[in-house]
């Protein structure tokens, strides 16, 4: 799929995740393979008011290209300049978040709220594309705001006749959140009625479902988010699979301590030793998720605070598990487990 002049071949997108796709995340997903990754959303209006927290999560180096910016916001005004400010960064897309369910934004009727009045979605897209002139712009949408108001035929259209370049559909209901099964039957309904790219969004966890998900239902990518949490493996098994037709399977328990350690130390340089380190924990959790002792780590972990301190736990549960000192646990427990964990960090508050 090309985004503008950016060519993603057979590669799928790293999901815009909200203190989960910072630049260490980032970095680590396009070395297994992710075609194109995002910036954590930021508001627009912050943008165009110059508030210093939000510009700085912007930042990025150009190694990390192709890459997109999410912005959150509901006032022509705001996105208008807020997009002619992000394009000095020169990203590779500039997306409008019209998908976010919590309350602390729906209240102020941006994220999935604009899908309300597709009209008004169309004007919001209009400004943002007039200020972005060639930088391509996106929509992530929604089915709806609830499964009794599925409209995204209307809000996908109106995005696209307003001069969207490409669309991502996650295949849930504003009301859904997170929690009810994702609805790809929508996808093969929105390819029909828009000729821009269209992506699909919604419980993605293997390389088997991405394939699923692009023969079934004709989208042009994937844009895979939980799937990825302590998982940028799936890019690269994808990849695999398409250049070589296997898929080279789980990482061994040496790849994934690896990477646990190397994106616990890309933090601790991002963000300093200590907020890098509490950033950390939540992928580390995720990282062994579906190993034994995953009760013995989410027990242990949370009360560390150094790097050393963090470096010495992986290591010392992965020579654990390695030696088989755990019980076995069930798989199925863990992962309920894990996708309560991942709601956790979505709670409202
Ligand atoms: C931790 C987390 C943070 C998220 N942050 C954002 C965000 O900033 N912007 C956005 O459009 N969607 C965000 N999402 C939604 C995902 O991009 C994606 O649409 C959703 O998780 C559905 O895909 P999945 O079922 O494969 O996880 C977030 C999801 C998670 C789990």
């Amino acid at each position: 799929m090309k985004i503008g002049s950016v060519d993603l071949g057979h590669k799928q997108i790293l999901a815009p995740l909200a203190e989960v796709s910072d630049s260490a995340f980032r970095k680590i997903s396009k070395e297994f393979g992710a075609g194109l990754t995002f910036t954590q959303m930021v508001s627009a209006k912050g943008i165009a008011t110059n508030n210093f927290n939000t510009l700085r999560l912007l930042a990025y180096p150009k190694s990390e290209k192709p890459i997109g910016i999410q912005i959150l916001g509901n006032d022509e005004k705001y996105l208008y300049s807020a997009v002619k400010e992000i394009k000095q960064y020169k990203p590779d897309l500039i997306d409008l978040n019209c998908g976010c369910p919590v309350n602390k934004v729906t209240k102020y009727k941006m994220g999935a709220a604009i899908l309300e009045n597709p009209s008004n979605l169309g004007l919001l897209i209009k400004s943002m594309v007039k200020a972005a002139e060639d930088t391509p712009i996106s929509a992530k949408l929604r089915l709806g705001v609830s499964s009794g108001k599925i409209n995204i035929l209307e809000t996908a259209k109106a995005a696209e006749d307003n001069g969207a370049s490409l669309l991502f559909v996650h295949t849930r209901t504003k009301a859904d959140r997170y929690y009810d099964d994702a609805q790809w039957e929508w996808l093969a309904k929105v390819k029909s009625v828009v000729s821009i790219p269209v992506v699909g969004n919604g419980s993605i966890f293997t390389p088997k479902d991405i394939d699923k998900m692009l023969r079934q239902t004709g989208v042009d990518s994937v844009l895979v988010a939980r799937g990825a949490l302590g998982n940028p493996f799936i890019f690269n098994r994808y990849n695999r699979f398409v250049e070589t037709g296997t898929d080279p399977g789980e990482p061994d328990l040496s790849e994934i301590k690896a990477v646990a350690l190397k994106h616990l130390n890309l933090l601790a340089q991002e963000f300093g030793e200590s907020i890098g380190v509490n950033k950390a924990k939540k992928h580390i959790i995720w990282y062994f998720k579906f190993l034994n002792g995953i009760e013995y780590l989410l027990g242990s972990i949370f009360t560390l605070r150094t790097l050393n301190e963090i470096t010495e736990l992986i290591n010392s549960h992965a020579e654990k598990i390695e030696n088989g000192e755990y019980e076995d646990e069930i798989p199925g427990k863990i992962f309920d487990r894990f996708k309560e964990r991942v709601q956790f960090w979505l709670d409202d508050n």
